[in-house]
C-alpha cells in the first residue's frame, strides 16, 4: 500500500513523449515494492468513458464543435472518477493515470481556445476537487515527439493513420508544450517536468525517486494527524 488514502499519479504530455512506456516502468517498479498499483488512461478507463474515447477519437464529435468534445472529455473523466480513480484510492492503491486534467486544459483550453470560465465550470463538476498528488510532464520538442509518435503508428498496425489530434500541425503541438509547461510553472508544488529526450532507464530512475519522495511526504502528512485527507 501507498499510504491510507492512496496515491493519484498523473502523466502528461504531447505525442510520443513516451508516457505509456514510463507508465509501465512505474508500475513495474512500485508493485517490486509491495504497492497495489492500477494503471488506467484518459479518454477513457472505465466502460462509460472509454465509449466516450471512440466517439472523441474517431473524430466523430469533430463536427459538434470544439465545446461538444471538452463536455465529452469532461464526462468521461467524472465518470473514470466515479467508477475507477475514487474507488482505487479509497482502497488506498497507487493510481498511474495516463493524461488527466492538464490535457483538457491545454488541448480544449490552450489550442481549443475554450473560454477559460467554461473550462474551469468543466473542471469544478468533473473532477469536483480530486487531483493528483503528483503530475509528471514529460517533455520533449513538439517535432521530435511527433516524429517518434508516427514511428510507433507505422511499426505498431500497418496503415494506421493518426488520429485527430495527432494530424494538427507543428505550431499546434508547439503551443501544447509550452501550455503543460505552464501549468508546471503555475503549480509546482503537484508537476514535476521530466526530460523526455533522455534515455528511458534514466527518466523511469528520476521519475521513481520522485514519486517516491511524494509516498515519503504524504506518509508524513498522514502521521501529523491526517492533513493528507482528500476532499
Ligand atoms: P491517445 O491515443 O491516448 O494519445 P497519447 O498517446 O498521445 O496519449 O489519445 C488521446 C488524445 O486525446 C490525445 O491526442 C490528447 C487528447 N485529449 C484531449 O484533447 N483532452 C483530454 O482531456 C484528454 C484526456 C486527451
Amino acid at each position: 500500500m501507498a499510504t491510507a488514502r492512496g496515491l493519484f499519479v498523473s502523466f502528461e504530455g504531447g505525442e510520443g513523449a513516451g508516457k505509456s512506456t514510463q507508465i509501465r516502468l512505474l508500475a513495474e517498479a512500485l508493485r517490486a515494492a509491495g504497492h497495489t498499483v492500477v494503471t488506467t488512461r484518459e479518454p477513457g478507463g472505465s466502460p462509460g468513458a472509454e465509449a466516450l474515447r471512440h466517439v472523441l477519437l474517431s473524430g466523430a464529435a469533430e463536427a459538434f464543435g470544439v465545446r461538444m468534445e471538452a463536455l465529452l472529455f469532461a464526462a468521461a473523466r467524472a465518470d473514470h472518477l466515479d467508477c475507477v480513480i475514487r474507488p482505487a484510492l479509497a482502497r488506498g492503491e497507487v493510481v498511474l493515470c495516463d493524461r488527466f486534467v492538464d490535457s483538457s486544459r491545454v488541448y480544449q483550453g490552450v489550442t481549443g481556445n475554450i473560454e477559460p470560465p467554461l473550462m474551469a465550470a468543466l473542471e469544478r463538476v468533473s473532477i469536483g476537487g480530486t487531483m493528483p498528488d503528483v503530475t509528471l510532464v514529460l517533455d520533449l520538442p513538439a517535432e521530435v515527439g511527433l516524429q517518434r509518435a508516427r514511428r510507433r503508428a507505422g511499426e505498431e498496425a500497418e496503415g494506421a493513420s493518426p488520429d485527430r489530434f495527432e494530424k494538427e500541425k507543428l505550431e499546434v503541438h508547439e503551443k501544447r508544450r509550452q501550455g503543460f509547461l505552464d501549468i508546471a510553472a503555475r503549480e509546482p508544488e503537484r508537476c514535476r517536468v521530466v526530460d523526455a529526450s533522455l534515455d528511458k532507464g534514466r527518466i523511469a530512475r528520476d521519475i521513481l525517486s520522485e514519486v517516491q519522495l511524494v509516498i515519503a511526504r504524504l506518509a508524513r502528512l498522514g502521521h501529523d494527524g491526517g492533513q493528507a485527507a482528500r476532499p
